[in-house]
């Protein structure tokens, strides 16, 4: 028996925790029973909303170590010195699911760090993919709603995503990636993270330079094919937490490498592609991958509720030395996540034990909802600014210099020389023969049951990008179909067959 003492949680000893207090021995519980109340109504408040995407996750904490010296791109102190380590604290999720989804669904997976920097918290919330579907935040609510139940059968659309992407052709390249092997890694740690978006980096001489995050795989890129896959969920829905957390837990830390492409900020005047649209990748040829660290993933969290799903990542969340860029989507990503943390967490969502920072905070945010927290200031006086009370006050040294833009406001078409299909193609061809049969077969299987319209739109992007991929989906469709007869499915259209 514990001799530690169960108490009620204002501290008072608990005299009974098994049996309700009843009138009589067979009578009904009576409402003095207080702890009983405590008891259900605490239950009543454990589940805090999933988060709207991204709900699916599996997350472990870790150290940075600075293994190159960038430090003539960036002030950012985590980079400040070879051998430098940051504690730091990953989550990896599936996007379209809901909490309780498979792990080896076909779907892009989330890759977000936070790094515990001297200088508050730097978030990478990035994906598996170096691209997104889309290149405007307007879009991406639409988009997500594909992705998620009809308002009326509650099952995922495939009418839904495939009406949408043959409508947005920008989504070619990572429906692409989405389709290949990649949309099925074997565990979160068999998978590149990619910063996505292009960030800027500036440093001590006010120059800025754009940049691109990689994190490369130490473990090597393992997949499933849908079969296997398939044959996963059967046995286990929790294979990527079943996977991380033993690795972590038998000492195997899993590792990326930490590789950054930098761009010369002139650079994006001249560049055939618009560096700053997400549905784009640079070439490694143009902007080659340079070292800077280490990311090694070494301890699973106590509490799981506590550290992955009480994570908050958000883009806005950046230090000195590293910044944003003019991509449309980051921007709309910039506002998002903050303020889907303010519903989903609470106001002071940033004070909970998983995005507290390391380093010293001093704000002037006052109160609200589980102020649990002071006021930071040893001066009581100093609750407001400007103060002559001594309270905190700016740092104009970390001022991002200043970036010079021009034009005429308005809704823009963000077409770039080389438009929509060019880097598809180029990814396309890099896939051996096996890999493009893979990614034929599993597009097929995606589009089965989708309207003939659309699938004619679609088609007429795979042809765009190479005709043999637009050969080799149709080609695809049209086996499969002959291979599953189904009266209710339809039938290509003659004109793309
Ligand atoms: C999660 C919005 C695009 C990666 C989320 C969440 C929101 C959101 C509201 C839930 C946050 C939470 O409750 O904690 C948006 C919007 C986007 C966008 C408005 C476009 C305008 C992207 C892109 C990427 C991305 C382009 C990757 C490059 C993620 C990841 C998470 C997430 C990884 C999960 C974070 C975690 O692990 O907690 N997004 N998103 N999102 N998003 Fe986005």
């Amino acid at each position: 028996m514990s001799n530690k003492k169960l108490t009620t949680s204002a501290g008072a000893p608990v005299p009974n925790n098994q049996k309700s207090l009843t009138a009589g021995k067979r009578g009904p519980v009576l409402l003095q029973d207080y702890q009983l109340i405590e008891k259900l109504a605490h239950q009543n408040r454990e589940r805090i909303p999933e988060r709207v995407v991204h709900a699916k996750g599996w997350g472990a904490l870790g150290t940075f170590t600075v293994t190159n010296d960038i430090t003539k791109y960036t002030q950012a102190k985590i980079f400040s010195q070879v051998g430098k380590k940051t504690e730091m604290l990953a989550r990896f999720s599936t996007v379209a699911g809901e909490s309780g989804a498979a792990d080896t669904e076909r779907d892009v997976r989330g890759f977000s760090l936070k790094f515990y920097t001297e200088e508050g918290n730097w978030d990478m919330v990035g994906n598996n993919t170096p691209v997104f579907f889309v290149r405007d935040g307007w879009k991406f609510p639409d988009f997500i709603r594909t992705q998620k139940r009809h308002p009326k059968t509650n099952l995922r659309s495939p009418e839904a995503m495939w009406d949408f992407w043959s409508q947005v052709p920008e989504s070619l390249h990572q429906v692409t990636i989405l389709m290949s092997d990649r949309g099925i890694p074997t565990t979160p740690m068999h998978m590149n993270g990619y910063g996505s978006h292009t960030y800027s980096f500036w440093n001590h001489d006010e120059e800025r330079f754009w940049v691109k995050f990689h994190f490369k795989t130490q473990q090597g890129h393992e997949f499933y094919t849908n079969e296997e896959a398939a044959d996963i969920i059967g046995k286990t829905r929790e294979k990527y937490q079943e996977e991380l957390f033993g690795a972590i837990e038998e000492g195997n830390f899993p590792k990326w490498k930490m590789m950054v492409q930098v761009m010369p900020e002139q650079d994006a005047e001249k560049t055939p592609y618009n560096p700053f649209d997400v549905t784009k990748v640079w070439p490694h040829g143009d902007y080659p991958l340079i070292e800077v660290g280490e990311v090694e993933l070494n301890k699973n969290p106590d509490n799981y509720y506590q550290y992955v799903e009480n994570a908050a990542y958000s883009p806005s969340n950046k230090v000195p030395g590293i910044g944003f860029s003019l991509d449309k989507m980051l921007q709309a990503r910039v506002f998002s996540y903050a303020d889907a943390h303010r519903y989903r967490l609470g106001t002071h969502y940033e004070a909970l034990p998983a995005n507290a920072p390391k380093s010293e905070v001093n704000h002037y945010h006052k109160d609200g909802p589980m102020r649990f927290f002071d006021n930071n200031s040893d001066n009581p006086d100093a609750y407001y600014e400007p103060n002559t009370k001594n309270g905190p006050t700016e740092v104009p040294s970390v001022e991002e210099p200043p970036l010079s833009i021009n034009g005429d406001i308005n809704r823009y078409e963000d077409q770039d020389q080389i438009g929509d299909f060019k880097q598809v193609g180029d990814l396309f061809r890099l896939f051996d023969e096996d890999q493009k049969e893979r990614l034929f077969q599993n597009i097929a299987l995606a589009i089965d049951g989708v309207s003939d319209h659309i699938v004619e739109r679609q088609l007429k992007h795979f042809y765009a990008a190479d005709p043999a991929y637009g050969a080799g989906v149709e080609n695809a469709i049209r086996e499969h179909k002959v291979s599953n007869p189904d009266p209710n499915s339809n039938v290509i259209p003659s004109e793309v067959q």
